[in-house]
């Protein structure tokens, strides 16, 4: 069977799936993912596909079709200009968070001994961006998630981020006492999404994704968030950042905390993808 052929196939079983699941558009793109995969390098468009390559793509392919994201069948999601090993259980990265750690990087570039702290820092997408950006910042990744932090470690490690450390961590709680007063940046990509609306996200995330990466279980969604205002300061050194991706309609809610808190110059800015935003502040 020919390449082509296959890939045909595959796009109408991935976009009659994909009915249900209301996530369309890349089903063409995704089979040439797994077929690629599946082979073990690039196939050309009329390649002649083995059986056995033919039965490991199939098995993706069913896979695909019940709303598994790609990245689990594949293991790897491409961030910025690397790629990231992941499995079933851990969060996906969002391409959105490529403006979170650009953030990130401007302001640690061009300090002497620049510090970053990435709360609930998953397989480590924001942490790996800093350390390899930055090679002289030291760059911590904290989260609850062992699962999740053994993978980031693999991934700093094949990547140059060896000026990364991780601690498995409720938020700050685990981090060294001397970085107190001295943090530049702190960086945050909660789980934000309010307790009752977990329902009504796509079955890609909500059957897929682990609950608590997803949402703090708290009724507004704000839980983390709150204690990450409150704690913040005490960890930043004076003017030292925070920033929090979120999505664009908490920025009111999130600007009456920090300023409470006695954050200043508090304001919210996107990159090209505007479905989330990164709110800034200063302590
Ligand atoms: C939305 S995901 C973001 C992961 C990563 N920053 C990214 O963008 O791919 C949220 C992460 O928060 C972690 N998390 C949830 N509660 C936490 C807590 N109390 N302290 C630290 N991490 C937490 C989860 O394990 C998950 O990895």
């Amino acid at each position: 069977m020919y390449a082509e052929d296959l890939i045909k196939e595959a796009k109408q079983v991935l976009v009659s799936a994909n009915e249900n699941f209301g996530l369309r558009g890349y089903e063409e793109d995704d089979a040439w993912e797994m077929l690629d995969h599946a082979n073990g390098e690039e196939l050309n468009y009329g390649g002649e596909v083995r059986a056995e390559v033919r039965r490991r793509f199939e098995r993706m392919v069913r896979r695909r079709a019940t709303g598994e994201p790609l990245a689990y069948i594949v293991g790897w999601i491409d961030f910025r200009d690397f790629r990231l090993g992941i499995k079933p259980g851990m969060f996906v990265p969002r391409l959105t968070s490529e403006f979170l750690a650009s953030q990130a990087i401007r302001r640690l570039h061009g300090r002497r001994s620049p510090v970053h702290v990435d709360l609930a820092t998953g397989i480590g997408p924001i942490v790996i961006s800093t350390a390899r950006a930055v090679p002289h910042a030291r760059v911590w990744g904290l989260d609850i998630s062992a699962k999740a932090l053994s993978q980031a470690r693999a991934n700093a490690a094949a990547l140059d981020g060896g000026n990364a450390t991780f601690l498995k961590s409720d938020l700050f709680s685990k981090l060294p006492r001397s970085l107190q007063g001295g943090v530049d940046v702190v960086t945050i990509h909660p789980p934000y999404v309010p307790r009752k609306v977990v329902a009504n996200l796509p079955v890609e995330v909500k059957k897929f994704e682990p609950r608590h990466t997803l949402s703090d279980g708290s009724v507004d969604g704000l839980g983390l968030v709150r204690r990450v205002v409150d704690e913040g300061l005490k960890w930043l050194r004076p003017g030292g950042w925070l920033l929090i991706e979120i999505t664009p309609d908490e920025f009111r809610n999130i600007r009456r905390l920090l300023s409470a808190a006695g954050y200043v110059g508090i304001r919210s800015t996107h990159g090209e993808l505007r479905h989330t935003r990164v709110i800034l502040a200063r302590a």
